[in-house]
């Protein structure tokens, strides 16, 4: 595996075949590489942790880092190039174009200028690699529907690939910021999924999946309780707050994603 730390340096042919990635991997970001790879001649992932899109300086302080860790774990998942620029290389002095994202529903008004952030780190990613398909974890649904709308908007050319959220054995989707949580923290975070499966249960039976989250949440106030459209799949999407983690999940109610 070749580790990339400029933009210069980058040299790549063939079908490329890119996994985003702010690091701290797991079996979530695994099963990205695991798609990519099988679909693409050359694996490029990044790894940078983007300050465009932290809404608050102390969670981006606190955001896990592992660097030696995350490439042996890149490197195990057969990642050709692993591209760690440093904030200076993709923000540097005079930078000042960003990508405004419109309205993107209720993730947005909880943390709004984060879409921002993702979007100019994303289209900047494209035009650095050129990959014919970028991976990207349903997990961030909001995300993906925001990624997808850049590319129509903007007329990129490349494919938008969404996939299934990954999750421990107890249903709690993982994430990055599942290392900050304390044991009865992570405790009280499977009240999300929980909620969701409660909501689809609801859904399925011809309920309301808003109410039937909201009610099976007792006790957390959730940011928000939503249902959305990606692309002709619907998704049921909620976000809560444990101790000073701010965790998102959402799960599909119809249709699919791809
Ligand atoms: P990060 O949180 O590192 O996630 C990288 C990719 O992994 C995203 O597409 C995310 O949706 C996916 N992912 C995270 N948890 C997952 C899970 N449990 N199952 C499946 N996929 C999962 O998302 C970002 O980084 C950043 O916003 C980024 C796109 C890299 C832009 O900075």
């Amino acid at each position: 595996m070749k580790i990339v730390r400029t933009i210069a340096e980058l040299e790549l042919t063939g079908v490329v075949g890119l996994v985003p990635t702010m690091g701290a991997l797991h079996d979530g970001h695994r099963s990205l590489f695991r798609f990519a790879r099988a679909e693409n001649d050359v694996l490029v992932a990044s790894l940078f942790v983007n300050p465009a899109q932290f809404d608050e300086q102390a969670d981006l302080a606190a955001y896990p880092r592992d660097e030696q860790r995350d490439l042996q774990i890149a490197e195990e998942a057969g990642v050709d190039v692993l591209f760690a620029p440093t904030a200076d290389e993709m923000y540097p002095a005079g930078f000042g174009t960003w990508v405004d994202v419109g309205d993107t529903g209720a993730e947005s008004t909880s943390r709004p200028s984060h879409f921002r952030g993702v979007a100019t780190v994303c289209l900047k990613l494209f035009n650095i690699v050129q990959p014919r398909r970028a991976y990207f974890g349903q997990k961030d649904a909001q995300q993906a529907a925001v990624l997808r709308r850049l590319v129509r908007d903007l007329n990129l050319t490349l494919e938008i690939r969404v996939l299934p959220t990954v999750r421990d054995n107890d249903g709690l989707a993982l994430s990055s910021r599942n290392t900050l949580l304390s044991p009865e923290e992570r405790a009280q975070a499977l009240a999300l999924p929980r909620a969701l499966a409660r909501g689809a249960e609801a859904y399925s039976q011809g309920g309301d999946a808003v109410a039937a989250t909201r009610s099976a949440l007792n006790g957390s106030t959730p940011d928000y309780v939503e249902i959305l459209e990606l692309d002709g799949a619907t998704i049921l999407a909620s976000a809560i707050r444990v101790g000073s983690i701010r965790l998102i999940d959402n799960v599909l109610l119809k249709g699919e994603l791809s």
